[in-house]
């Protein structure tokens, strides 16, 4: 990229740079600054290969060189600026690193009238409590954020730049001005840093201080371990950036004065939801974080094996989010039991939390939601951050169109790649207010319209629960009759739970039908098993030939059957026990017995009634005898990926014959060969290529296996204890994990 890189300042972070810089071979000769006392440093630096040579002069640093970071303290960097300026080429791209990013564009207007055009302002959010040279490393940046902050006047090629040399080095770059830097680096560092530097002034400062620090393990240590810092370092960026962190300061007093207040009137209540809501925040806040930063999961399958023994796999996901959503809306208190404790119906119970609502738990699949009435709902103070979750994003548009405020609905990156305007189209008719992306995609800005929503008439183009529910959900917002008829039945829990929370829902065919005349009252929910995270098992026991398996409380509703009904077309050996009623829903006991599979001509009218259950059904005709042909399907393209793609391209590297079709797949049956998959980030694309490993007659490795953690976390360790010899490179302790998971096994 470079000819010469030249490092002002060869510290932690400039001998960071400048290591990562060689090992990923990104400039001809690096070289670095610094004064005369720091020449023992710059010799170390040199000795131990981190820069190839050193100037104590500026001018001679700088000469010929394409690209300068500066890398000094924060309050530095004015003096540097001054020290440049009689040097400042054209031709050169400067850049920084520091902490704070409006007292650099002061300084560089103070000391050049104007920001130059070449010089990129920047901030990798990385570092550790050393410094020095010798503290160094050449991954310091790799997964870390760093954020750059152009000006209307920085060079685009300069950006671009930048921008492509700190990718290189293994950043993830986000672009935001300066003073929205500020404001979040305040919040997230800066303030965080004044809290453990002020907790070790103030125990350290009090007589029994030699009996704190010998107990100081755990939570003191943990909290306090960014108080190693270097002071003064901290001491400059906190000057440099106190506009942003005195407001700060005074809103954690008055939280800390509410902590006292709740404490001294002994109101363990309230206490307890601040507590709830920080840990749910702070877990959310880190699968959102791993989702990003971290290297992606592998999963590792060994050929063979059978499965056997009895299981009850987590909850519905489709009925937990519905549970989040109506009973908070209800009057009164709703008990919930068997939520689905995973990501996606996280996100949407952080959503209602986000607005105001008091959710206790989840603990062991319980949780107690405390209802505030259809007209209860306040404000969120952000985005709503909705993760890999469609169902949510969508159905949370309908109801949201129609509030008294206004929201933002944003997601990863699959489910900002994915059609909302199937939802925006018939919520404009309706009178709503969102915009989407030119593509039709999130984020979804939604002005609330209370009050000004009308009823409508609407024929789905598409057999799509998600369309519908969401239009069920405006309909109790809005003036006069909203009625929705679909081309196909699809899953009716919406209808379902509403008619248990005593909301009227009228039914006639195809056709359903809601007014805003209606409470929802509070009501005890009993989530079933997920059908479709029992169809992965149901598929892995047809096809491995010894398998016996019991899954317990499995949800039968007629809309989601379609996988045993396909499955038994083919041949399989599927047995429904013990059928009843729980809280309004079909459930059972699916006994399934290996048995041998044949092809099949998929019937068009089971496809809604197994939309999520392809992925897996396609490794079932991967292993039936003939022909499975699959059509009308084409809403498998707009998944949480392209099923029909990435099954094919999948299967197809295993060895399968899986020919593609804009609606479908034709799947020659045969034997499945190993290899490496990826699941672009699909979770049932994941849980499907492991199953695949029953059959197979070599080891598969899946790619990106992270968002099995949306619908089935547990994924990993029941199906080792059934019996698919499955490792993950995330948990070298599946071994103990197995047996002590939360889905024992039931006797
Ligand atoms: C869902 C409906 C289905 C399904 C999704 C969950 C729901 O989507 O694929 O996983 O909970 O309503 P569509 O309604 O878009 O087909």
């Amino acid at each position: 990229m470079f000819n010469r890189l030249c490092i002002i300042g060869v510290g932690l972070i400039g001998g960071s740079i400048a290591r990562t810089a060689r090992q990923q071979n990104l400039s001809k000769s690096i070289v670095g600054y610094g004064r005369q006392q720091d020449v023992q440093n710059l010799e170390t630096a040199k000795r131990l290969g981190v820069i190839d040579n050193y100037y104590l002069r500026i001018e001679e640093a700088v000469q010929s060189a394409d690209c300068v970071v500066i890398a000094t303290p924060v309050a530095a960097i004015e003096s540097i600026f001054a020290s440049l300026k009689p040097v400042w080429s054209e031709y050169t791209i400067y850049t920084d690193v520091s902490s704070t990013k409006v007292s650099v564009v002061l300084a560089a207007q103070r000391v050049f009238g104007s920001v130059p055009e070449n010089f990129v302002p920047a901030h990798p959010i990385a570092g550790a409590e050393q410094s020095g040279v010798e503290a160094s490393v050449d991954d310091l940046f790799l997964n870390k954020r760093l954020i750059i902050s152009p000006l209307s006047q920085t060079r685009t090629e300069a950006l671009q730049k930048i921008q492509g040399f700190w990718e290189r080095c293994g950043s993830v770059v986000s672009v935001m001005d300066v003073e929205r830097h500020d404001a979040i680096l305040a919040a997230t560092s800066h303030l965080p840093h004044i809290l453990a530097f002020a907790l070790v002034d103030m125990l350290g400062h009090k007589d029994e201080q030699s009996e704190i620090f010998k107990y100081a393990a755990g939570g003191f240590k943990d909290f306090t371990r960014i108080a190693s810092s270097d002071p003064i370092m901290w001491r400059d960026i906190c000057s440099a950036n106190k506009d942003e962190i005195i407001p700060l300061l005074q809103q954690t007093r008055e939280q800390l004065d509410k902590i006292q207040h709740l404490l001294e009137n002994s109101d363990s209540q309230q206490l307890f939801a601040i507590f709830a809501y920080a840990n749910t925040a702070r877990q959310r806040f880190l699968n959102q974080f791993e989702g990003i930063m971290s290297k992606s999961i592998t999963f590792q399958v060994q050929p063979g094996g059978k499965l056997q023994g009895e299981a009850r796999v987590p909850g519905d996901k489709s009925m937990s989010h519905r549970s989040i959503m109506l009973g908070s809306l209800a009057e009164g208190v709703t008990h919930v039991k068997g939520f689905l404790e995973a990501e996606d119906a996280l996100a949407t119970l952080q959503a209602f939390r986000d607005m105001g609502v008091e959710i206790e738990g989840p603990v062991n699949g319980c949780l107690t939601i405390h209802g505030v009435g259809k007209h209860g709902l306040k404000a969120p103070k952000g985005e709503l951050y909705l993760g890999n979750s469609g169902t949510s994003m969508r159905l949370l548009s309908g109801l949201l169109a129609g509030q008294s405020f206004n929201s933002v609905l944003t997601g990863d990156k699959s489910l900002s790649g994915r059609p909302m305007k199937r939802v925006t189209e018939p919520l404009a008719a309706m009178g709503a207010d969102i915009k989407t992306t030119e593509k039709g995609t999130a984020p979804l800005y939604i002005t609330g319209k209370a009050g000004q929503l009308k009823g409508i008439n609407y024929v789905m183009p598409m057999a799509s629960a998600q369309v519908k529910s969401c239009l069920l959900l405006a309909g109790m917002y809005a003036e006069g009759e909203t009625s929705v008829t679909e081309p196909a039945p699809t899953r009716d829990h919406t209808e379902r739970m509403l008619s248990g929370f005593s909301y009227p829902v009228k039914q006639q065919g195809r056709k359903v039908t809601i007014t805003a005349n209606g409470n929802l009252n509070a009501a005890d929910i009993d989530v079933p098993s997920d059908i479709s995270s029992a169809a992965f098992f149901l598929v892995g026991a047809s096809i491995a030939p010894g398998s016996d398996l019991l899954l317990k409380h499995v949800g039968i509703n007629p809309t989601r059957t379609g996988v045993i009904d396909i499955l038994r077309l083919m041949g399989a050996n599927i047995e429904v026990l013990n059928e009843r009623i729980v809280g309004g829903e079909p459930v059972a006991d699916l006994h399934v017995v290996y048995s041998p599979l044949k092809g099949i001509d998929i019937p068009e009218e089971l496809v809604p009634l197994a939309i999520d259950e392809f992925p897996v059904l396609f490794v079932a005709a991967a292993c039936a005898e003939g022909q499975t042909r699959l059509s009308g399907a084409e809403e498998l393209r707009v998944k949480e990926s392209d099923r029909i793609q990435v099954m094919a391209d999948g299967l197809q590297i295993l060895g399968v014959n899986a020919q593609p079709t804009a609606d479908g797949m034709v799947i020659q049956g045969g034997s499945i060969g190993g290899g490496v998959v990826t699941s672009h980030g699909d979770h049932r694309i994941a849980m499907s290529f492991s199953i695949a490993g029953l059959r197979a007659n070599a080891p598969i490795t899946i790619l990106d296996c992270a968002n099995v953690n949306t619908s089935f976390p547990e994924f990993k360790y029941l199906v080792k204890r059934l019996g698919l010899a499955l490792t993950s490179d995330d948990s070298n302790n599946v071994e103990v994990e197995a047996t002590e998971g939360s889905i024992a096994e039931e006797s």
